[in-house]
C-alpha cells in the first residue's frame, strides 16, 4: 500500500517535471510570427532574412510565395554544429514527400552525406532544379502580437533542402537561396503552423517601395498597420484552386503543383467584360491553364490572346490619353502629364478580376496597374507570355504590393484586401519597432 502510494506520488512527480516544461511552452507559445520583406531594386525580387544554424547566421532568401520548401547554398560556407541530413526512410523524408534516396561520392559536408533523402530544388527564375539532400537546422524567426515584432523563437529542427551554388543564379545579390511559403507540409507556413500549433493561415504584405519593408505574417490576424488599422478585418474571400500537376521546374511524378491559383471568370475594364476565350481561365488535366499568384514574377503575365484582349480593351478605355512608343516588357504606354492622379494611384480605368461570382472581385488600381517607367511615361504594368502559357495568368509582384494576402491552408480560401491606399495605410506601415 506505501508502496503504490509512494509510487503514485513519484510517478507524479515525474509527470510534473515532465509537464511542466511544456506547460511553461503553452503560455508562452506565440499566436504568430513575423518576417521583414525588402523589395531588391536590381532584380525587384521580394527578400527575406532568417537565422539559421547553430551558431546562428543571417541567410537572405527570395521569396518565392508558390515554393515548396526553403533550398539554401549548402555548397559555399555553410557551418553549423546543429546540421542534421535526413536519414532514407525517416519520417523526415516521408513528411517532405521525398521519393529519392542516395549516396554522396564527395567528400562528406553539409549537402555531402550517405544514405538521406533528397528534394528537388528550383529556382523559378531561371527554371532550373536540382538535387539536393534534405536535412535539418534550426531557425529563428520574430514573433508578434500583430502589432510590433516580440521575442525571438526558435524552431529547432526546421526542415529545408540543401541547394547548390549554380541554383542561385539571377538572385538578388547576396541571395543564399529561396524562401517557399507553398502548399506542401514543409513550405515556411506549415512548418511554423506545425512547430507553434498555431492557425495555418499566413498573410503577405509586399511593399512597393526599395526602400521601406513589407511583412509576411504567419499565423491568424490581427495585422495591425500604422495608423492602428487591422487590415485583416477587410478581406474578401476566393476559394484557392489545386493544380494536380507541378508547376516546378522539377519534381516528383504526380506531386501537384505547390502554388496558389484562383478561379478568375472574366476581366472587366471600366465595369466593361472583356471578351476571352475563357477555355483557357480553368486548368486542364494536364494542368494548363488558369491563373495563379507569384512573388516571383515582377509583373503580371498574360497568355498572349488574353493579353491582347486586355491591351487592346485598356486602351478603348482611355482613348483620350496620348500614348508613346512602347517600352519593353510593356505593351501600352501613355503619356503621363495627361494622367492625373488619386489616393490609389494614377487615375485610369479600374481593372476587375472576377472571381467565384460577378460581385467578388480583385480591383486594380492605377497604382497597381501603372508602372512609370520615365518621367512622362506610365505603361500597363502586365506582359505578353506568348501561346501555349504553362498558367494563363501569372499575377505577379507589382499587382500584389501594398495590397495584403492572407492565405488559409486548412480551408484552402484566399483573403485579399485589394489597394491598402484606400484605407490610407501601405504594407511598408508596419511598425518593426519590438514593444
Ligand atoms: C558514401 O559511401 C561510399 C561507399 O561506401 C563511400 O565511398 C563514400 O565516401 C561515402 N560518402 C560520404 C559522403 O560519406
Ligand atoms: C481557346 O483556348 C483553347 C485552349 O488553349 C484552344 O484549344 C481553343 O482553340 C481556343 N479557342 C479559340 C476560339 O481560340
Ligand atoms: C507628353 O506631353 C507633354 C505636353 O504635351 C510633352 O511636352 C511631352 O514631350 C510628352 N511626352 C512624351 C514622352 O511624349
Ligand atoms: C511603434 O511601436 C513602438 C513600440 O511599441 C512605439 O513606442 C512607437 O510609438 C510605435 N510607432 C508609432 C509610429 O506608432
Amino acid at each position: 500500500m506505501a508502496f503504490s502510494h509512494n509510487f503514485f506520488l513519484f510517478v507524479c512527480l515525474l509527470l510534473s517535471i515532465s509537464i511542466s516544461p511544456s506547460i511553461a511552452l503553452t503560455s508562452s507559445r506565440p499566436k504568430a510570427l513575423v518576417l521583414p520583406v525588402s523589395k531588391d531594386s536590381s532584380t525587384q525580387q521580394y527578400l527575406a532574412q532568417l537565422n539559421q544554424r547553430t551558431p546562428f547566421v543571417p541567410v537572405k532568401l527570395t521569396l518565392h510565395l508558390g515554393g515548396q520548401f526553403i533550398w539554401v547554398d549548402c555548397e559555399q560556407g555553410y557551418v553549423s554544429s546543429s546540421y542534421k541530413p535526413a536519414r532514407c526512410r525517416s519520417a523526415q523524408c516521408s513528411i517532405a514527400g521525398s521519393k529519392s534516396c542516395g549516396e554522396c561520392t564527395s567528400s562528406r559536408r553539409p549537402g555531402c552525406n550517405n544514405d538521406t533523402c533528397s528534394l528537388l530544388p528550383d529556382n523559378p527564375v531561371i527554371k532550373t532544379a536540382t538535387i539536393g539532400e534534405l536535412a535539418q537546422d534550426v531557425v529563428s524567426i520574430q514573433s508578434t502580437d500583430g502589432k510590433n515584432p516580440g521575442r525571438a523563437v526558435s524552431v529547432p529542427q526546421f526542415l529545408f533542402a540543401c541547394g547548390k551554388a549554380f541554383l542561385l543564379e539571377a538572385l538578388a545579390n547576396g541571395v543564399k537561396g529561396i524562401a517557399g511559403l507553398g502548399r506542401t507540409r514543409i513550405s515556411l507556413p506549415s512548418q511554423f503552423s506545425a512547430a507553434f500549433s498555431f492557425d495555418r493561415k499566413f498573410a503577405i504584405c509586399l511593399s512597393s517601395s526599395t526602400r521601406a519593408n513589407g511583412v509576411v505574417f504567419f499565423g491568424d490576424g490581427p495585422y495591425v498597420l500604422l495608423p492602428g488599422k487591422d487590415v485583416s478585418q477587410s478581406l474578401i474571400y476566393t476559394p484557392l484552386i489545386l493544380n494536380p500537376v507541378s508547376t516546378a521546374a522539377a519534381t516528383f511524378a504526380g506531386d501537384p503543383s505547390a502554388e496558389y491559383f484562383i478561379g478568375v471568370n472574366s476581366i472587366k475594364i471600366n465595369g466593361n467584360a472583356v471578351k476571352l476565350n475563357t477555355s483557357l481561365l480553368s486548368i486542364n488535366k494536364q494542368g494548363f491553364g488558369g491563373t495563379k499568384i507569384s512573388t516571383v514574377n515582377p509583373y503580371t503575365v498574360m497568355e498572349t490572346s488574353i493579353y491582347n484582349a486586355v491591351i487592346q480593351a485598356f486602351i478603348k478605355e482611355v482613348k483620350n490619353i496620348p500614348r508613346v512608343a512602347v517600352i519593353a516588357p510593356f505593351g501600352a504606354c501613355f503619356n503621363s502629364t495627361f494622367i492625373g492622379s488619386t489616393r490609389v494611384g494614377p487615375a485610369v480605368p479600374q481593372i476587375d478580376l472576377v472571381l467565384q461570382s460577378s460581385n467578388v472581385f480583385w480591383r486594380i488600381f492605377g497604382a497597381n496597374s501603372m508602372v512609370q517607367v520615365k518621367s512622362d511615361v506610365l505603361c500597363l504594368g502586365f506582359v505578353d507570355g506568348g501561346f501555349y502559357t504553362r498558367t494563363s495568368i501569372v499575377i505577379g509582384g507589382y499587382q500584389l504590393e501594398d495590397n495584403l494576402l492572407q492565405f488559409d491552408l486548412a480551408k484552402s480560401k484566399l483573403g485579399f484586401t485589394s489597394s491598402l491606399l484606400f484605407q490610407q495605410t501601405t504594407c511598408a506601415n508596419f511598425n518593426f519597432t519590438s514593444n
